[in-house]
């Protein structure tokens, strides 16, 4: 399981990176003509929103062949251009004004390297809009879900050999630093925590459009994962979401989140 398995689903699951997206866009105010790049840009639902804020170049970048397919194709016509590769592996250099990157910053390998690369991507006075889920229990409810997996004897010997992919700072000045020592001007860091009210089904679905990439991902075991695993995994993460609803049946999802702008000045 990684963004290949779930870019089919990945639009219909991804409402709250979807929100989270918007409110980056309302931080940005993306001018009519500006060159934009949608780093991390998934299967190109924010790309396309940038689209129509912009009669300027819009660029979108992903590694992920099956999340960057399904982008093209739901972009026919409209003039976006995306590449395969990394924030890591970014070569452009003084060709954008605006970078955007939403809910994929926790997925870079060396955030050090990607940061770089997108200063050196931007032209003198562009800026860039980062968000993302932020400190190591970035959703009180998934972390509690995962306590079950580490403990349940139908999952807790594989899970033993699980080794996180993400990259999460816990506070809002870390990550300024972070961006600070690329050479950028932090115009504002801030971890927000945002609360929603959601059925367990639908906070699963929520799970689905992001952390399960990372929790079922073989390559993050050092031992091979079984059908068994895989089944009694998201049975014991459904069940945790079933027993943390209220009397109402619905779950308060916190996220904790990092909106960060910053400027090349
Ligand atoms: C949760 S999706 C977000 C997609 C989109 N930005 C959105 O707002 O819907 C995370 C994306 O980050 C991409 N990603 C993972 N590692 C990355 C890296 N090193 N550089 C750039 N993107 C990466 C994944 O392939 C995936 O498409």
């Amino acid at each position: 399981m990684n963004f290949s398995d779930i870019a089919g689903e990945y639009e219909r699951l991804a409402s709250l990176q979807r929100s989270a997206g918007e409110r980056l866009l309302s931080l940005l105010r993306i001018a009519r003509d500006e060159d934009v790049l949608d780093l991390g840009c998934g299967t190109g639902g924010l790309t396309r929103r940038i689209r129509k804020l912009t009669a300027g170049r819009v660029v979108g970048v992903d590694p992920s062949p099956a999340m960057l397919e399904r982008a093209v194709e739901e972009s026919r016509g409209q003039e976006i251009a995306y590449e395969l590769k990394s924030a890591e592996e970014l070569d452009f250099a003084g060709c954008f004004d605006v970078i955007v990157c939403n809910s994929a910053f926790q997925w870079f390998r060396e955030p050090e390297k990607a940061v770089g690369n997108c200063f050196r991507a931007l032209r003198r006075g562009g800026r860039l809009g980062m968000q993302a889920p932020a400190k190591r229990a970035y959703c009180p409810s998934f972390i509690e879900a995962i306590e079950r997996v580490r403990r349940d004897r139908r999952t807790s010997s594989t899970f033993s050999r699980f080794r996180e992919p993400w990259f999460f700072l816990e506070s809002a000045a870390e990550y300024k630093r972070l961006f600070e020592s690329a050479g950028f001007k932090v115009r504002l860091s801030r971890i927000e925590c945002t609360t929603t009210e959601h059925t367990p089904e639908e906070v699963f679905k929520i799970f689905s459009s992001g952390a399960i990439a990372g929790y079922l991902n073989p390559a993050c075991y050092d031992v091979e994962l079984t059908e068994e695993y895989v089944s009694a995994f998201r049975q014991v993460v459904r069940r945790s979401f079933e027993e943390q609803a209220d009397e109402r049946g619905l779950v308060r999802l916190r996220f904790h989140r990092i909106f960060l702008l910053a400027v090349k000045a």
